[in-house]
């Protein structure tokens, strides 16, 4: 008996990263064994900042490669459900009808639109976007969710979630669960370059499905202590990106401690502390990228994935939206 029903999702922006797998992937792969997890590509979600046909379809290449990573990672499709958003359009009538139950300076005061704006230059919000948190509440209600795992930055959206949830429930009756936000406490991963966050569009990020080369050179040309000029200067192993990846990925915890200590008495190269965290990163990465390549090559199996997930969720979205008509009394029928 699983636990609970967990929806969870990813904005479809390209490949993903190492601060990815570390930050949702892996839970994401935990999860799925003790709650019901749904996975949803929210391309719909993807129009609220830009719009231009382009983008439209870079969209529907980006989530291919979402799907591909999360598969990459481990979120076994027998396990999970996938789907794409707008595959289940039905999610937009319960968008609209949650459009009435929240208000506009409400929905102002989200942090992340001011984020985002600041982000693409975006001066005027659209209607679309200010309700973005709107249609993200419909996305985890619609399946009538209660756990929705996600970052810090998306916590506010999960408030948003909550208060129509029960907005809804007090106007009309019983529908939903108010669902729980759960922020993950793993601790960022730092970009290759020692600057802050990875991130892709940083340059900083060595992504699951980098080659074993790239690999190689991203970790070769990664930022260290900056005051170590020579192997024979003591350094520090905090704020160190080469350390912290040891510390996350190898699991020859022995060497990796050693590696600090002889690090701390300057009796210890970078490039030895380097090398050592290729090869440790290289026999992480090498089933993951095996599990992407599997997949990439049989674009059809991944379609029928997306279909299968799509042809699950309809009628759980359907019931749902059936549910909230029938407790708001919305209809054509005669009242008696
Ligand atoms: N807003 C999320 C993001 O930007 C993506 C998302 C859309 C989502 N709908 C969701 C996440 C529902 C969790 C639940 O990353």
């Amino acid at each position: 008996m699983k636990k609970g029903r967990i929806l969870t999702g990813d904005r479809p922006t390209g490949q993903l990263h190492l601060g990815n797998y570390v930050g949702t992937l892996a839970n994401r792969a935990k999860l799925q064994d003790e709650y019901e997890l749904i996975l949803l590509v929210a391309d719909y979600h993807s129009l609220t900042r830009k719009v231009d046909k382009e983008h439209v379809l870079e969209t529907r290449q980006a989530v291919r490669e979402v799907v591909l990573d999360n598969l990459a990672a481990g979120v076994d499709p027998d396990k999970t459900t996938y789907y794409v958003q707008s595959d289940v359009p039905s999610v937009c009538e319960l968008h609209l009808l949650f459009s009435m139950l929240t208000t506009v300076p409400r929905l102002e005061r989200v942090p992340s639109l001011k984020e985002i704006m600041d982000a693409e230059h975006i001066e005027q919000p659209s209607y679309g976007l200010l309700g973005y948190p709107v249609l993200q509440a419909a996305d985890i209600l619609h399946v009538r969710a209660n756990l929705v795992p996600v970052g810090k930055d998306q916590a506010s959206h999960i408030e948003v979630t909550r208060e129509i949830a029960r907005r809804f429930n007090y106007l009309y009756g019983d529908v939903f669960p108010e669902p729980e936000a759960l922020i993950g406490d793993v601790p960022t991963l730092m970009g290759t370059d020692g600057s802050g966050k990875m991130s892709k569009s940083r340059g900083n990020a060595i992504l699951l499905a980098d080659d074993p080369e790239t690999i190689r050179q991203k970790v070769m040309n990664m930022y260290t202590d900056p005051t170590r000029i020579r192997a024979d200067i003591p350094g520090n192993p905090e704020g160190n990106p080469v350390f912290q990846y040891n510390d996350a990925f190898n699991p020859n915890r022995a060497e990796v401690e050693e590696l600090k200590e002889r690090y701390r008495q300057g009796k210890v190269g970078d490039v030895e502390v380097k090398k050592k965290l290729n090869a440790a990163l290289q026999a992480f990465l090498e089933p993951i990228r095996e599990r992407r390549n599997y997949y990439a090559a049989r674009p059809q199996l991944v379609d029928e994935i997306l279909a299968a997930g799509a042809a699950k969720v309809r009628p759980m979205s359907a019931e749902t939206i059936h549910m909230a008509r029938e407790a708001m009394g919305l209809g054509r029928g005669l009242v008696r």
